[in-house]
């Protein structure tokens, strides 16, 4: 392990060096992780990858358990036990796509945001929290995984942005959208950008010229909201992936410990199907969120 550094209200940024994983991963997979050597915690645990560089894997995460604190005391040099990438991760062929973080959900789809600018895909990012505290650092930290090259401000912008643009070219395309991402961020007491939910910032999106509107949706949170986002995106028709959060035991698809109830009927395994589906191959309404 090479970095271990505090970003947020309880959550760490760890770079690994981690050279196979690092080739091999995509956004949206994740890998296993404990603290090494000793028999605590037992089990290993999931999480996202968040992005990569060169040799070197970054894991964003959150302290919640024994497990996680002792993650936390890591310190550079320490050996960690790590074995990925798994799962399935995102389909990136949208050619607008919002991205939707509620508070650490921001952790895969950093990553997905550093492979939409490589491929110079303009994305909104959707970002919400509790409070400033919950996601101002997880913004910035984010920011400089795009190098600086996150532009700033509600929808409301974007769209006077996109009229402005439309007026001086006499047209109104995707092509003239002129950055290649933008950060939107609601928190519920409104200490930080707009107040209400994530939610209210994709509705805004939606209402945007036609040329602008999201193409798809990517999202990553709370099982509420993404409850709710898939409702939003069923809704207005437009395809919408979910980055799913279950407790994992094996991580291979052997314990059954991550299942979700499937639209088609039965199960899906989150480690094996997931942790990125289309949020219509799920059944809400049998999903207590
Ligand atoms: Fe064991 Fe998914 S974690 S089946």
């Amino acid at each position: 392990m090479l970095a271990n550094e505090l970003v947020g209200r309880e959550v760490y940024l760890l770079r690994l060096r981690a050279a196979p994983i690092a080739a091999a991963a995509r956004p949206g997979q994740f890998v296993m992780l404990r603290v090494a050597p000793g028999p605590e915690p037992l089990l290993a645990r999931p999480f996202s990858v968040h992005g990569v560089d060169g040799e070197d894997l970054f894991v964003l995460y959150q302290v919640r358990g024994r497990g996680t604190a002792l993650l936390s005391q890591a310190a550079p040099g320490d050996e960690l036990v790590i074995w990925g990438p798994l799962g399935r991760g995102f389909e990136l062929q949208a050619r607008r796509p919002a991205l939707v973080a509620g508070g650490l959900g921001i952790a895969p789809l950093g990553f997905v945001a550093r492979k939409l600018e490589d491929k110079g895909i303009p994305f909104q990012l959707l970002s919400g929290g509790a409070t400033r505290e919950a996601i101002e650092g997880l913004e910035k930290r984010l920011e400089a995984l795009l190098r600086g090259r996150l532009g700033r401000g509600p929808v409301d912008k974007l769209r006077s942005l996109v009229a402005a643009k439309t007026k001086a070219s006499g047209s109104l395309s995707s092509s003239t959208i002129p950055f290649s991402g933008t950060c939107t961020s609601t928190t519920i007491d409104g200490s930080y950008g707009e107040k209400g939910m994530v939610t209210l910032s994709l509705q805004n999106s939606f209402s945007l010229p036609a040329a602008y509107r999201p193409d798809a949706v990517l999202a990553c949170g709370p099982l509420p909201m993404l409850k709710a986002v898939a409702g939003m995106c069923a809704e207005k028709k437009v395809p919408c992936q979910v980055s799913l959060e279950a407790p994992m035991a094996c991580g291979v698809g052997a314990c059954l410990g991550c299942v979700l109830p499937a639209a088609a009927g039965g199960y899906v395994r989150v480690c094996q199907e997931g942790p990125v589906m289309d949020a219509a191959a799920l059944d809400w309404e049998r999903i207590e969120a």
